[in-house]
């Protein structure tokens, strides 16, 4: 398998993706689905042999960096591509000298998932469209 991640301006193929994985796979209404705010993101895709099979966005807020919409398609997983792209965005992102803080909402699922990225769980979980969730965050550069 050999998989390749980049920015992408391609919002549609990311935008498929996540029907596919929070719309249809988890039920997640589509107005919160699609909150308008991926016009202020920078969204990254995961293409297997050109073909679209992950994407996440990240939003910056002042001196942090929000990872959000982390999503494989379900065919797809348990082959190491989110691992590969959340390295991907989080090499890209610590490069960047004025970012000092990766910050994500954790579905409560995949907590130990961002922990071994390095992630640390802070504050109480609490229900986003209805699936529990904690708040995580890490220093951008360890
Ligand atoms: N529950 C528990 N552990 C999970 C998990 C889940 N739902 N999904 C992944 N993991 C673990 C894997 O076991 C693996 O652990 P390991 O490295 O110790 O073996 C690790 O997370 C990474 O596995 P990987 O194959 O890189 O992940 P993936 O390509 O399957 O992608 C998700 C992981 C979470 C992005 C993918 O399952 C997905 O899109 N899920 C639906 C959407 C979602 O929940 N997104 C997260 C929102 S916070």
């Amino acid at each position: 398998m050999t998989i390749k991640f980049q920015t992408t301006d391609n919002i549609e193929q990311c935008l498929d993706i996540r029907h596919k994985v929070f719309i249809l796979g988890q039920n997640v209404p589509p107005d919160l689905e699609i909150d308008g705010l991926d016009d202020t993101a920078r969204h990254y895709i995961g293409l297997d042999q050109d073909r679209p099979v992950a994407t996440c966005r990240v939003r910056f807020i002042k001196e942090t960096a929000k990872i959000e919409r982390v999503a494989v398609l379900a065919a797809h997983r348990g082959q190491g591509i989110g691992r590969k792209l959340m390295d991907y965005v989080i090499t890209a992102l610590a490069k960047d000298p004025n970012i000092k803080t990766i910050k994500l909402s954790a579905q409560m699922a995949v907590v130990p998932f961002y922990e071994s990225l390095g992630f640390t769980a802070y504050g109480a979980p609490y229900p986003d469209a209805g699936i529990p969730h904690m708040d995580m965050q890490r220093p951008a550069r360890l």
